[in-house]
């Protein structure tokens, strides 16, 4: 299955990726992800990307569509992707469209997952993720045992630095008209599912796979 994650920041497009990948055996290929890697790395993308970052703005479409042209070539995504946090713009849907179109391959849904801003904003000024193995929590929603402690394999908590509350605003402001462009782009080509995402994580995590469970059917 080759499919898109949709929405503004904070509405859960790395929580519900995680479950999806694991669910229907595809690789999650986060442009985000991909980006805080290569800032960790310290390589010449790292350093242009945090700029764009730090700022809560786009890295300029170039770069980004670039990293997902090499990234959907390797071996693990010949039997399907799920692109979370790209496309995020316009151009890059159509740059999409184009490298998909030129390997004989189609995307079969896009799932925009859509939260009020009130939500977006708690959500995001609570997230904190594993400095070792990435996975993400929530102080409040989704808090780990021991506090600043991961679950999974022990490492330790941190704050992203684009959660800070003064970037936070910046970001939902940013992706706002851009997800509103995507959003028609892709109704208008008929493979838009909304996804309500509040509630639990379990809760859009149903919601995402009977939606799926419709696509496969058709
Ligand atoms: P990216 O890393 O993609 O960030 P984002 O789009 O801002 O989205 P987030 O990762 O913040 O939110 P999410 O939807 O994944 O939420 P999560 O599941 O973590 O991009 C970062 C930056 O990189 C961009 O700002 C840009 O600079 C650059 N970039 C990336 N892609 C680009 C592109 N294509 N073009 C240009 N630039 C690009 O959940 C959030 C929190 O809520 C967590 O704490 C979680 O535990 C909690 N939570 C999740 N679900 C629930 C629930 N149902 N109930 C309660 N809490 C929940
Ligand atoms: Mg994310």
């Amino acid at each position: 299955m080759n499919l898109i994650l949709l929405g503004l920041p904070g509405a859960g497009k790395g929580t519900q990726a995680e479950r999806i990948a694991q669910t229907y055996h595809i690789p999650h290929i986060s442009t985000g992800d991909m980006f805080r890697q290569a800032v960790r790395d310290g390589t010449p993308l790292g350093k242009e990307a945090k700029s764009y970052m730090d700022r809560g703005e786009l890295v300029p479409d170039h770069v980004t569509i670039g990293i997902v042209e090499e990234r959907l070539q390797k071996d693990d995504a010949g039997g399907g992707f799920l692109l979370d946090g790209f496309p995020r713009t316009e151009p890059q849907a159509e740059a999409l469209d184009v490298l998909l179109k030129r390997a004989g391959r189609t995307i079969d849904a896009v799932l925009y997952v859509y939260v009020p801003h009130d939500t977006l904003v708690k959500r995001l000024t609570g997230r904190r993720i594993c400095l070792r193995c990435g996975a993400t929590y929530h102080i409040l929603f989704n808090p780990p045992k021991q506090e600043n402690i991961c679950d999974r394999c022990g490492g330790e908590l941190y704050q992203r630095d684009d959660d800070r509350p003064e970037t936070v605003e910046r970001r939902l402001e940013v992706n706002q008209k851009e997800t509103d462009t995507l959003v028609r782009y892709y109704r208008e080509r008929g493979i838009l599912k909304e996804i309500d995402g509040l509630g639990t994580i379990d809760e859009v995590f149903s919601r995402i796979k009977q939606t799926l469970g419709d696509v496969t059917d058709d």
